[in-house]
């Protein structure tokens, strides 16, 4: 049986990036807050047409030894070039990036997950402390 974690890719090709950066400190400010900047294809950008996209970023939140995973946030896209005159005739195109403000109170791991509109979904990892 497959699962959908199984799915989730994290090796990234040199052309075309995918896999979500997650932009931050390693450890929160001492009243556990912290920023993080979140984006695709930081070097190498990603397309962003009508018919190829990133459509959202979602970050969780392991805590060390915890039982499951928190959802802290979800940034989704939803403008690429549609409109009534056709594919990449429109006026707006989201731009694949986004920041969240965070506040810890204890050790553990952010996650980032991806989904690229034809290339399926991506994830990252990044350790952080808390306080
Ligand atoms: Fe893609």
């Amino acid at each position: 049986m497959s699962t959908i974690g199984g799915l989730y890719k994290q090796a990234d090709w040199k052309s075309e990036k995918h896999v979500p950066v997650i932009d931050c400190p390693s450890q929160t400010g001492a009243d556990g807050v912290v920023e993080v900047k979140l984006c695709v294809g930081k070097e190498i950008a990603h397309p962003n047409t009508t018919e190829h996209h990133i459509r959202w970023i979602r970050l969780y939140f392991q805590p060390q030894g915890g039982p499951a995973p928190y959802e802290v946030a979800s940034l989704e896209f939803n403008a690429h070039g549609e409109s009534a005159g056709g594919a990449n005739a429109g006026p707006a195109y989201t731009q694949h990036q986004g920041s969240v403000s965070l506040k810890l109170s204890q050790p553990g791991t952010l996650i980032a997950t991806s989904y690229c509109n034809i290339h399926g979904l991506w994830e990252s990892s990044k350790e952080i402390k808390a306080g």
